[in-house]
C-alpha cells in the first residue's frame, strides 16, 4: 500500500520512513498469532527508534528552530509504544487495541503537524 496522500510530505527519507511503519502496522492488524503478533510490534518498535533518530540527526545538523517540542513528541510517542508492548506480554488484548485504535491516528498526527514543519523547513534550508 502506497503511503497514503494525506501524509506524503514530499521528503523522500521521511515518506519512506512513514511508508514502512505502515506497513508493519497494516501487518499486525491482520495478523492473528500472538507470538508473531509480539515479534511485530518488537520490530515496529526498533523502526520506530531508528525513525525518530534519522529525524532528530537532520534536526541537530539544520539546526531546527522546533526541534525540542519535536524530541519531547518522539519521547512520548516511543514510551507509550514501549508501555503498550510491556503491557501486552502478559495481556495481549492491550497491545491489540493499542494497535487497532490509537496507533494509527497517533502518528498521523505527529506526521500532518510536527514532521509536516521539519519537512518544509528540510526544503528550505537542505
Ligand atoms: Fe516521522
Ligand atoms: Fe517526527
Amino acid at each position: 500500500m502506497p503511503i497514503q496522500n494525506e501524509l506524503k510530505l514530499n521528503v523522500a527519507f521521511m515518506d519512506e520512513l512513514h511508508h514502512e511503519f505502515e506497513e508493519i502496522l497494516d501487518e499486525m492488524k491482520n495478523c492473528k498469532d500472538n507470538p508473531k503478533f509480539m515479534q511485530l510490534f518488537f520490530k515496529m518498535i526498533e523502526h520506530t527508534k531508528n525513525h525518530f533518530k534519522t529525524e532528530e540527526e537532520l534536526m541537530t545538523k539544520y539546526d531546527f528552530y522546533d526541534k525540542q517540542e519535536h524530541l519531547n513528541e518522539h519521547e512520548s510517542l516511543l514510551s507509550e509504544m514501549i508501555y503498550f508492548y510491556e503491557k501486552a506480554q502478559k495481556i495481549p488484548l492491550f497491545g491489540k487495541s493499542y494497535i487497532n485504535e490509537y496507533a494509527y491516528d497517533k502518528f498521523r498526527r505527529h506526521i500532518l503537524n510536527i514532521d509536516s514543519q521539519l519537512a518544509m523547513f528540510l526544503k528550505e534550508n537542505q
